[in-house]
């Protein structure tokens, strides 16, 4: 792994043994011991969409490994007035040490690691948001132990997060069930990569418009806003279209009766879900944005040299 802009850039093995290095980091952190191997390195992080949990655990994430980190947004930048992400690219690779970027269309992350020299990490894209999911994926395994026959319940939007996610469950095992509004279906090019990963691991991936079917018996129920960065003017639309997916009590009683809730967070409660499951004891969201922080950390450790 040379970049980390998909969830498709990490094998098998390298998301193993990133969920384990994980393990290992947050021992450490805990136990406030010290550990630095980007001493001495910097990354620059580019931020053209808000953040709250990305930008502040790659910040803090950075400094713990012993390295240093640049915030960057469009506004404060050249790259607001029009300055290619490719020259962007070979001039930030002279000074730093890798790149983090949010952005809105993938292929601007992939132009940007086709002329970076540095490791490229995508934050988030109108299309991924796969660091998200190392952190999903280590929290249910801190919670469940292990992923084969899991089944996880996404409901609402067939957005970025969805599309990593059915790669990362495929890849893990995990029964991925996406249950979305017409239209609103993942992109067919990553249910067409999950479903060839899944032959190898045996995962169950169904994209269906049926909330029901998807939450029976699910042992996680994920859910994310209905309108996404980019999409505000869709709001009120989304909102009406999205109604049927909300995840609250009545929802979840076709679930398992330990079935715990997961959502990316920012959450927008009354909408994708209610404020009584957001705050009730099956919630781990505050774990889940926690291991963003770890999670970044095992990444960067083994992609900065
Ligand atoms: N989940 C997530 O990426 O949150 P931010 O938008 O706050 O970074
Ligand atoms: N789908 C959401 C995720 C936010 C972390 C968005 O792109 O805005």
């Amino acid at each position: 792994m040379r970049d980390f802009i998909s969830m498709l850039d990490i094998t098998k093995e390298e998301l193993k043994d990133l969920l384990k290095l994980t393990e290992t980091l947050k021992e450490k952190q805990k136990k406030g011991e010290i550990f630095e191997p980007l001493k001495g390195k910097t990354l620059a992080l580019i931020f053209e969409k808000p953040s709250t949990r990305t930008r502040v655990s790659f910040e803090v994430g950075v400094i713990q490994l012993g390295g240093h980190g640049i915030y960057m947004d469009t506004r404060s930048s050249q790259l607001g007035r029009g300055e290619p992400i490719k020259d962007t690219a070979r001039v930030l690779s002279r000074y730093v040490d890798g790149i983090v970027i949010r952005t809105f269309k993938q292929e601007r992350i992939v132009e940007l690691g086709r002329y970076s020299k540095v490791p490229v990490i995508n934050a988030l894209s109108n299309e991924e948001h796969p660091c998200q999911i190392l952190a999903d994926l280590f929290t249910i395994k801190e919670y469940c132990r292990d992923f084969k026959g899991l089944k996880v319940a996404f409901l609402g939007d067939g957005n970025n997060v969805c599309n990593s996610w059915l790669i990362g469950a495929a890849m893990t095992g995990i029964n991925f069930y996406a249950a979305t509004p017409q239209g609103y279906e993942p992109s067919e090019f990553y249910i067409k990569k999950a479903e060839e990963i899944a032959k190898t691991t045996s995962a169950e991936i169904v994209i269906t418009n049926d909330p029901v079917e998807a939450v029976k018996e699910a042992n996680i129920v994920y859910t994310d806003v209905w309108a996404s960065m980019g999409q505000e003017e869709e709001t009120e639309k989304r909102r009406e279209i999205f109604m049927p997916y909300q995840v609250n009590s009545e929802l979840l009683k076709h679930a398992k009766p330990d079935v715990l809730f997961m959502h990316c967070l920012p959450a927008h409660r009354g909408e994708e879900v209610t404020e009584d499951v957001i705050e009730s004891c099956r919630s781990i969201v505050w774990d889940q944005a926690e291991n963003r922080l770890h999670t970044q950390k095992a990444l960067l450790t083994m992609l900065i040299r």
